[in-house]
């Protein structure tokens, strides 16, 4: 790294604490900084790398300009008050566009297999301050904040946020991230705002940003504008959030971790992060139970060691062999006029016809970010 690239990298990371700590002149100065430097970067290069040195400049630039006028909001002191946000939303939200749709989910944390741990820490932190505010705000806890929920992908993310927005009677923002990008070219930032905004007209709200990996990537010397753009503005954003009085918990989901920008862990937006992995054998055993309650079977049909064999599967493995078992009894019973029931052999056929989606590598590269990175 040159001496130019670290300075940028000086202002940038600089830029981003000031808006963290809600100091927009001192934001306005490090942005305007950062793209001097890079300015400068890109006179020492030539054709491609120096045109990206100039994008880049020029969206530090707008930063600085948005700065002006930008309201950032205080940093949160430590033991903030409950405020008013303990009464759940009454009923549906209307639907405002295609990302502001939100109702309250009908899923429930008892839908879910497993996640002991996850459900656990997701009480603690949101439902049972919903549930007992008096008692929550004696003790200066406010519901709601970040959490970042990661792991391979159909283990159950998407649900598990469905789930929390239900157990809290609150309504469900979703938008992925890729989504956002494509269809908001150069407006990605605002319309995460806008996002953000209408989430918080509700007392509470649970907004869901799936990929977020897509949103807000990992940062390079020659990022785009548009990455830089939004990672720093969605910074400022959800400092904002942690400020009101509603209780927002914020939910970013993401099957590559490792491909999100260092910022968003490090500046204590996302104070909890949730690894949602394989099911064990008890969660095995929950899904294929849930997945075969009231189902006829045959009387050589072990689900429970069929369900053991199956480590090394996802959740939604085990849910698609188990329906496909269930299509294959069926499509017999229809053939041969007789009452459905499924046997040994249907069962036996659906794990021949799905294997597992992940690959033990892909696991253990989950299991190696989990020890490096937030152990
Ligand atoms: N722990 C679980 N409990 C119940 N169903 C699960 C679980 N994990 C996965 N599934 C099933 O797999 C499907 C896909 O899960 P999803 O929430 O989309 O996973 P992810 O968001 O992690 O990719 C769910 O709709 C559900 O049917
Ligand atoms: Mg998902």
């Amino acid at each position: 790294m040159s001496f130019l690239s670290d300075k940028k990298g000086e202002h940038e990371a600089a830029c981003e604490k000031a808006i963290q700590s809600g100091d927009a002149g001192r934001a306005r100065m490090h942005a305007a900084k950062a793209a001097e430097f890079c300015f400068a970067l890109a006179r020492q290069s030539t054709g491609p790398v120096a045109a990206s040195y100039v994008k880049t400049a020029e969206g530090w630039l707008e930063i600085a300009e948005k700065l002006k006028t930008a309201k950032l909001p205080k940093a949160q002191q430590p033991g903030g008050d409950v405020g008013k946000a303990a009464e759940p939303a009454a009923g549906a939200a209307a639907a405002g566009s295609e990302f502001e749709v939100a109702e309250i989910p009908s899923v429930s944390f008892d839908d879910i297999a497993g996640m002991a741990s996850a459900k656990a820490t997701i009480m603690e932190m949101i439902v049972y301050p919903m549930r007992e505010p008096e008692k929550a705000r004696a003790m200066k806890l406010k519901p709601g904040g970040g959490v970042i929920l990661y792991g391979p992908p159909g283990n159950g993310k998407t649900m598990f946020g469905k789930a929390i927005a239900h157990e809290i009677n609150a309504p469900f923002f979703y938008a992925s991230g890729a989504q956002l990008r494509s269809k908001w070219h150069g407006e990605s930032e605002q319309n995460l705002s806008r996002l953000l905004k209408a989430a918080q007209a509700h007392p509470v709200a649970v907004l869901f940003l799936d990929e977020i990996d897509g949103l807000l990537p990992r940062r390079t010397a020659s990022s785009s504008v548009v990455d830089n753009r939004i990672v720093t503005q969605f910074l400022a954003d959800v400092g904002g959030f942690r400020e009101s009085e509603n209780a927002l918990l914020i939910l970013g989901a993401t099957n590559e971790p490792w491909s999100i920008d260092e910022a968003v862990f490090r500046t204590g937006r996302f104070d909890e992060k949730i690894y949602i992995g394989l099911p064990d054998a008890e969660a095995r055993d929950a899904l294929f139970a849930k997945a075969f309650d009231g189902v006829s079977c045959a009387a050589d049909v072990d689900l429970a060691s069929v369900a053991q064999s199956l480590d090394g599967y996802t959740g939604s493995d085990i849910v698609g062999i188990a329906k496909k078992a269930r299509q294959a009894a069926f499509r017999r019973s229809i053939e041969q006029g007789a009452d459905p029931q499924v046997t040994k052999e249907d069962v036996e056929a659906a794990l021949r016809a799905i294997p597992s989606s992940v690959t033990p590598a892909l696991v253990a590269r989950y299991e190696k970010f989990n020890r490096e990175r937030f152990q």
